[in-house]
C-alpha cells in the first residue's frame, strides 16, 4: 500500500475509534496525556512500539482491543 494510502486508513481509523478522548490530539479525560510529542515523551510513550502495545493491551479507561 502506498504511503498516502496508510494515512488515510489510519486517520479512518482513529476518526471512528480515537477522536472520543482524543480530538485534535488532544485529551479530554487525562490531564497530561495528551498525544502531543511533550506528553509522549514525558510518559514514555514516544515510540511506535509503545503506542501500539498501549493500543492493542489497552489501559483502563481504553479497555479495548482494536481489530485493524
Ligand atoms: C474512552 C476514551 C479513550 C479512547 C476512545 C481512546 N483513548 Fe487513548 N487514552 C485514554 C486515557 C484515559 C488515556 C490515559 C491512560 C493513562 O492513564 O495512562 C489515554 C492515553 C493514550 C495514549 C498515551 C498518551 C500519553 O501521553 O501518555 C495514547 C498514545 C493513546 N491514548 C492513543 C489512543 C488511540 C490511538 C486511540 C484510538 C485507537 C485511543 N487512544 C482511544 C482514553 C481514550
Amino acid at each position: 500500500m502506498a504511503a498516502d494510502a496508510y494515512a488515510d486508513k489510519g486517520e479512518k481509523i482513529f476518526t471512528a475509534n480515537c477522536t472520543g478522548c482524543h480530538a485534535h490530539g488532544m485529551h479530554h479525560i487525562a490531564l497530561g496525556k495528551s498525544l502531543s510529542k511533550g506528553d509522549l515523551t514525558a510518559n514514555k510513550r514516544n515510540s511506535s512500539t509503545a503506542i501500539i502495545a498501549l493500543v492493542t493491551n489497552g489501559k483502563s479507561p481504553m479497555h479495548w482491543i482494536i481489530q485493524i
